[in-house]
């Protein structure tokens, strides 16, 4: 055995609510059609001047006062996104700058689009392995509102502002997150062309094929966790999926036979952020109290690369 386990958990969302209704002021849309294809009602975006460094800072704050640790013990910080306020420095560093991180740690940023939190967490289990000091600092964050566009009604409804963090422990005695990692590489379905093309640059979708692939890859992900883990899926307390689209997880839910109330969500109120969509649920969850200590969670994130990534992790 070695691996994670979850100290502490934080948010940081922004503070302009963006209904459908508001959508629908925009873009020849509706609410009935955006809930009923969706599940979502409302997202959240960052007003002008509210930053991603903002959101980072106030989740990973969170995080590191509920895990009762203080900047300095954290040894790896990794800060999942495509939407930084900057290409460089990284928004890892920044956080290194702001929070008062040691100068030794590890501190870089990770694209795996809506995979990367997941890709994120796995990278910190190696990582802290070989480092001096075992506490992880691992964050989902995104400004998608700055990469949407509000004339485009096969993607403006769907993305939404936010960050999560996470702070894990690597422990001989704890037990692997035995990731599954995944990538398809695929320059077509799903992209964000940046700085390629130096003039404002937004999500391009081909909304089907990528839930014809959500829906082949998250079940598959979810047994190939397990087989690995040698458990069973009623050992799982908590399936956290990557909140992209309700019907994905009705779809997922009913091809495993999965227990409706362990796979709730919040894609409703947050819409999809990206790397940020599975801490911001892990958060929800464990400050609600529906996962608790010595629980387990079932990640599963999946998206642009394409993507997808499962783990495990426990709460301690
Ligand atoms: N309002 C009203 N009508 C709409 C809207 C809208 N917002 N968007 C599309 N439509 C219309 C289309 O024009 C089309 O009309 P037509 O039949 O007259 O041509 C019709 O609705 C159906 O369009 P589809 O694209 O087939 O709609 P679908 O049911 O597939 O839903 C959606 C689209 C929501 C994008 C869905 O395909 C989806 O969720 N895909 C997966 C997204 C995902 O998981 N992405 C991965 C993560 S994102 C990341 O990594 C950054």
């Amino acid at each position: 055995m070695s691996g994670l386990k979850l100290l502490g958990t934080g948010s940081g969302v922004p503070s302009e609510i963006l209904t459908n209704d508001d959508l629908a002021k925009l873009v020849d849309t509706s609410d009935e059609w955006i809930t009923t294809r969706t599940g979502i009602s409302s997202r959240r975006r960052c007003a002008p001047g509210e930053t991603h460094t903002q959101l980072c800072l106030t989740a990973a704050r969170q995080a590191l006062d509920r895990a009762g640790l203080n900047p300095e013990q954290i040894g790896v910080c990794v800060v999942a996104t495509l939407t930084p306020d900057r290409l460089t420095p990284a928004a890892a560093c920044v956080l290194q700058k702001e929070l008062g991180l040691g100068e030794d740690t590890v501190c870089f940023d990770l694209n795996a689009a809506c995979s990367g939190f997941v890709y994120a967490l796995y990278t910190a289990q190696c990582l802290l392995a070989a480092a001096p000091r075992k506490y992880g600092l691992v964050l989902g964050a995104e400004v998608l509102s700055r990469v949407t566009d509000y004339t485009d009604r096969g993607t403006c409804v769907l993305f939404g502002d936010g960050a999560g963090a996470a702070v894990v422990e690597w422990r001989e005695d704890y037990p692997s997150i035995h990731a599954v990692l995944g990538c398809r590489g695929n320059t077509e379905s799903l992209l964000i062309p940046g700085v390629a093309v130096g003039v404002p640059s937004y999500i391009h979708m081909d909304g089907q094929p990528v839930f014809r692939f959500a829906v082949e890859v998250v079940p598959q992900c979810i047994t190939q966790v397990l087989d690995k883990a040698g458990i069973s899926l009623d050992d799982v307390d908590r399936f956290v999926f990557h909140q992209a689209n309700q019907r994905i997880i009705d779809m997922v839910v009913k091809k495993l036979k999965l227990p409706v109330e362990k796979c709730t969500g919040n894609i409703a109120r947050r819409g999809n952020t990206s790397a940020a969509s599975v801490p911001l649920l892990l958060d929800e969850l464990v400050r609600g109290g529906s996962l608790r200590s010595g629980q387990r969670a079932l990640c599963v994130g999946f998206g642009g690369g394409l993507t997808w990534a499962g783990a495990l992790l426990e709460l301690a």
